[in-house]
């Protein structure tokens, strides 16, 4: 039974029909509007009363006699929430979650007079029989997330199918993160945003959409988060609260109506439990975590070589170089150009005898040319995309006229990825995917009616838009690792959907060289950190425009502490290397550059706990102390893994800057002062320093600087120790760098636990793994001990040789394998 109710949200109705066509004149929609005028409106049907439920395994299915819900358990903590208007069910297909978690979950379906009720140990999910309101509720029965309306739909009579609408209770305070990479604030609260993959070159403030689509969002509201993945491919829509206050809503033009509930409490729970569904970033080759410099384009092969000897002369590390577009002969993806790139495989050798990988750039447009092997092979194999009346689909990009593989198709996917085989015998080592939103000159991208076969469950571009550049990076990335053998392949891309990072890092696309777009940056990260995205940075300088030393440095600055970090700028901009600025710009650019090598281990440490336990690397403050509603709002500082705090200088000529740091206590990086987190510090920010605070108990790891990982042996690991008077865990990560042995367990995960008081320091380390690492000792280096020692012991032999120095730090050596050390007052 269909339950026509008057539409309670009578903005959405009127948001619906603006969005059909952004363009549309005021008087226009006045008369579009007006039934009175012969336009019939759009008509909402919504569920009605359910009458029934009925329970296969953990699936839950309730219907209103034509409509039905269906509800799966999926853990204690995640609750999927399907509708389909007429109880025909999608199969169920998705490639953002390949897999649902399947160990099985206890729950209990319950009928009273006012509900159905399906519980886990962790949350409720309550079906109301008057109107089919759908909310959860934790186990203390508190209220998280309830429908303001009933799901509800509107026929597509042109494509079949259906819009899909869902609109919830935004509560008074609730505020909202994630949805990937909108350049916007950080909290959402208040916006409505679209997620349709578009090329936006030199994107402004609040421009949207961008480049990616991630259809999940963070609620926190009265210090209880949860999330909602709506797991929906087609053009979306999410309105935190801006039409209507109190309403919160998320729509599709298409597919079904699904989402997940996500149970935190805390945002971390809630952002593992996203990682749970949609996977993580595998481990990345250790070289990816160094610098990585690019420009569009460095050519011919003498430019490449006059840019890394720049690197090497000026002593300022790097571990790749990326050949842009115009490597490639006449921009045909899989060739070199002959002029510039006459002998490649020679190229690359030198580049890797001076420590250089190679990253070659790859766009999904294919030059149309009966000479040219990769159109001929796809045009044979019926591997391009084509329209509804079955023409190719063509348009111009970079090459000219080309036609574009259907990336949704496995054996297209299984063809683009052998096609690299010739890329990895020259001795490419990574792979970067760009225009495939998919771009198009001119119409932007392709036209709704192009056909994709999505991995058999057939669909128009309408469908397969948002997810085509993440299935090319797929392609990509497993094609790799066939080729690469047991190699950890490298790869970005800059379209994506939900899940894109289990097979590829991304950067934010092509930014400006303005302190605006700094700012903007840094929010992106840390959103797409928190969105399932954690290998992610920006076109360091901008890409578009100039930057001058000073935004340059600055942004290198914090380019230290995205988990990606590389330059990267357009054609017709000045040199735009480290060096390019000048003093004293280069040497502050050397000393941050040394400083990402210095903590690479650190990082790669953070990277596990995101690819193994789920963990964001970027956090921002919100996710430590979410129950600060003042913290809801900041969004300049985040922690780099959970140890390291950065703030970047985001303004020129600033001399300094308010910090906040969570509650605890924090040493600040440059000059080891203990201070009192829970409140703002002002801290000196002059050109070469950007403020850094260390989490007092944290024990960072340190590698030498080398010019590029891997130049020389590790001797020692240092340990940089921060004393406290409580207890705090950290962790390293350590294993070969390069290969899959992680898969088979064979790496190091160790645990140091400090504590302190005030007559004693304790480090502790507990291992596990099957990774035995070459170097034999550790180098400690003691900060911020409020005693002088008179004794260090470690386990249980004294330990005589220790550096005393003026700052009262202490430094000593001792073999890794040590259990526990006591420094003693
Ligand atoms: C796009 C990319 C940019 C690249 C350029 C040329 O604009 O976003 O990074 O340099 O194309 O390939």
């Amino acid at each position: 039974m269909e339950n026509n109710v008057p539409n309670p949200n009578p903005e959405l109705l009127t948001a619906k029909l603006l969005e059909a066509d952004e363009t549309i004149a005021d008087e226009e929609f006045h008369h579009l509007n007006n039934p009175a005028d012969g336009i019939k409106p759009i008509v909402k049907k919504y569920l009605g009363v359910p009458n029934h439920a009925k329970q296969v395994g953990n699936k839950i299915y309730f219907t209103d006699g034509d409509a039905s819900v269906e509800v799966i358990v999926v853990t204690k903590e995640i609750i999927r929430v399907r509708l389909s208007p007429h109880s025909v069910f999608l199969e169920d297909f998705s490639y953002a979650v390949p897999q649902l978690p399947n160990k099985p979950v206890e729950f209990t379906l319950l009928e009273t007079d006012l509900e159905f009720r399906v519980s886990t140990e962790a949350v409720n999910c309550h079906i109301r029989k008057a109107d089919f309101f759908i909310s959860f509720s934790d186990k203390d029965e508190h209220v998280t997330s309830t429908d303001a309306v009933p799901m509800h739909w509107e026929e597509n009579t042109q494509f079949g199918g259906y819009y899909v609408f869902c609109t919830k209770t935004c509560y008074d305070k609730e505020s909202f993160f994630g949805l990937g990479d909108k350049a916007t604030e950080l909290n959402l609260r208040g916006k409505r945003l679209k997620n349709w993959n578009t090329d936006a070159y030199s994107y402004s403030f609040n421009q949207d959409p961008l480049y990616r689509s991630i259809p999940f969002y963070i609620s926190v509201n009265e210090n209880i988060a949860h999330g909602i993945f709506f797991d929906n491919t087609f053009k979306a829509y999410f309105d935190f609260g801006a039409e209507d206050r109190t309403k919160t809503s998320f729509f599709a033009d298409g597919g079904e109506l699904q989402y997940y509930y996500i149970h935190g409490p805390h945002m971390m729970d809630v952002v593992k439990n996203y990682h749970l569904l949609t996977g993580t970033h595998p481990m990345p080759p250790l070289w990816a975590l160094g610098y990585h410099q690019c420009r569009w384009s460095y050519y011919p092969e003498n430019k490449v070589k006059v840019i890394a000897n720049g690197f090497r002369q000026n002593r300022i590390p790097c571990d790749s170089i990326y050949l842009d577009i115009d490597y490639m002969d006449g921009y045909r993806c899989f060739t070199w150009s002959p002029k510039y790139f006459p002998n490649p495989k020679k190229m690359i050798a030198e580049l890797a005898s001076a420590g250089f990988k190679t990253v070659v750039i790859i766009d999904p447009g294919i030059r149309v040319d009966d000479n040219y092997w990769v159109f001929k092979e796809g045009k044979e194999k019926k591997y391009f995309c084509r329209r509804s009346d079955d023409y190719f689909m063509e348009g111009h990009v970079w090459p000219g006229r080309c036609q574009f593989p259907d990336f949704t198709n496995p054996e297209v996917r299984a063809w683009w990825g052998d096609l690299f085989d010739d890329l990895v015998e020259t001795g490419v080592a990574g792979v970067w995917n760009d225009m495939n939103e998919p771009a198009v000159f001119g119409s932007g991208t392709f036209p709704d009616d192009v056909r994709h076969q999505y991995d058999g469950y057939r669909g128009s571009h309408r469908k397969a838009h948002n997810v085509y550049g993440m299935q090319m990076v797929r392609a990509t990335y497993e094609g790799l690792r066939k080729q690469m053998k047991n190699k950890r392949p490298f790869t970005i891309t800059r379209a994506g959907y939900s899940g894109v990072q289990r097979y590829s890092s991304v950067w934010t696309g092509d930014n400006v060289a303005s302190w605006e777009h700094l700012k903007i940056g840094n929010i992106q990260l840390q959103r797409l950190s928190t969105s399932g995205i954690s290998f992610c940075g920006t076109d360091i300088g901008g890409f578009s425009g100039e930057p001058d030393g000073e935004l340059f440095t600055r942004w290198i600055q914090m380019g230290t502490f995205s988990p990606f970090m590389r330059a990267h700028s357009a054609g017709d901009t000045k040199e735009r290397e480290p060096w390019s600025f000048g003093e004293p710009f280069t040497s502050i650019n050397r000393k941050f550059i040394e400083l990402r090598y210095r903590l690479i281990p650190y990082l790669y440490s953070a990277f596990w706990e995101h690819h193994r336990y789920g963990f964001p690397i970027l956090r921002p403050v919100v996710m430590h102390e979410q129950g600060e509603v003042s913290n809801h709002f900041r969004q300049d500082e985040f922690t780099y893994g959970d140890k390291i705090l950065i703030c970047p200088v985001l303004d020129a000529g600033l001399q300094s800057r308010r910090v906040y740091l969570p509650k605890g206590k924090w040493y600040n990086w440059w000059t080891l002062e203990m201070v009192e987190g829970g409140k703002e510090h002002v801290v000196a920010t002059p050109l070469d320093i950007m403020p850094i605070f260390v989490k007092a108990g944290s024990v960072i790891p340190e590698y030498p600087v080398m010019q590029y990982t891997g130049e020389r042996e590790i001797e020692e690991v240092k340990l940089n120790i921060y004393y406290s008077d409580y207890e705090v865990n950290s962790f390293l990560f350590e294993d070969y760098g390069e290969t899959f042995a992680y898969e088979q367990d064979i790496y190091l995960e160790k645990k140091f636990v400090v504590n302190g008081d005030a007559q004693r320091l304790t480090i502790k380390q507990t291992m596990e793994g099957l990774y035995t690492p070459r170097y034999e000792g550790y180098h400690f280096k003691v900060n911020g001990l409020p005693f002088a020692p008179t004794k260090i012991l470690a386990d249980g032999k004294e330990i005589t040789e220790i550096a005393v120095n003026a700052d009262k730090t202490y430094e000593f050596k001792f073999p890794k394998n040590f259990k526990h050390i006591e420094i003693i007052k």
